[in-house]
């Protein structure tokens, strides 16, 4: 994480009343074990109750052109290089003004780890089904009991094969996979190609454009979006 922030540009959820945060639980020896196997117990039961969201669980998911799949260390030099994209750069609200392969690594062993690990945050690549290659980006945030937001990019030379409509699909697969109820998405404003996308799978315009603070910090003209799963 980098300034309370992620790769994606995302605010890691502060309140705990509504947000599933795993437990941590460090590695024992087996004497540590059952020393805290009371409070081992009682991590599980809360984990139970909070519905942690295992991402991995569903992933890697493909419909046999596109994949969604854990981000790899091969995918650091394409996401660099996406984040530079003039488009992505209006439209994805990234915290950072670079992003090398090198920042990418770091983040890949970091912030998208743990929020793997616990739940709150997926960063997550759109390959392609046949090669692996690296196409885009597709991001889980905003966890709660019953939905999470999404955000995406797709990489400039990948446009115009719909591509982020196929990843679109999976994350609802994914999202029905881990019990969410709903998807959100925000878009600016004048961002047609994004409205045109979400409307085409299924998400639903809620209410008129307003100004919201986006990942970023920027505020933006923007329209909510919502998909019952
Ligand atoms: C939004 C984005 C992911 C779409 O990429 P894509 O999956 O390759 O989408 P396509 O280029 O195939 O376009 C999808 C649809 O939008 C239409 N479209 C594309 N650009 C458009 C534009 N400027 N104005 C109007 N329609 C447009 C396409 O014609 C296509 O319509 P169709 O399905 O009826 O043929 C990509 O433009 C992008 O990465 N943008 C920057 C980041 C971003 O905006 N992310 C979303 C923020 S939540």
């Amino acid at each position: 994480m980098i300034g309370g922030r992620t790769a994606a540009g995302i605010n890691l959820p502060r309140k705990l009343t509504d947000r599933c945060i795993r437990p941590y639980e460090p590695k024992m020896s087996r004497g540590d074990q059952t020393r805290d196997g009371n409070s081992r117990k009682m991590n599980k039961r809360a984990a139970k109750q909070c519905k942690i969201r295992n991402f991995l669980k569903a992933l890697p998911i493909s419909d046999g052109a596109v994949a969604v799949r854990v981000m790899s260390h091969a995918d650091a030099e394409a996401y660099a290089s996406g984040t530079d994209d003039a488009l992505v750069r209006r439209f994805a609200h990234l915290p950072l003004e670079k992003y090398t392969p090198q920042v990418v690594h770091d983040l890949i062993k970091g912030a998208i780890e743990d929020g793997l690990r616990d739940g709150t945050l997926a960063v997550l690549t759109i390959s392609d089904a046949s090669s692996d290659s690296f196409l885009g980006s597709l991001v889980f945030f905003d966890v709660t009991s019953d939905d999470a937001e999404i955000g995406y990019w797709v990489a400039p030379e990948h446009r115009g094969r719909r591509v982020s409509g196929r990843a679109l699909m999976l994350a609802m697969e994914i999202g029905r996979k881990l019990g969410l109820k709903k998807l959100r998405a925000r878009t600016v404003q004048n961002n047609p190609a994004s409205s045109k996308v979400l409307l085409g799978v299924g998400f639903e315009q809620v209410g008129n454009p307003l100004p919201q603070v986006a990942p970023s910090g920027k505020t933006e003209m923007s329209v909510n979006y919502l998909v019952e799963l």
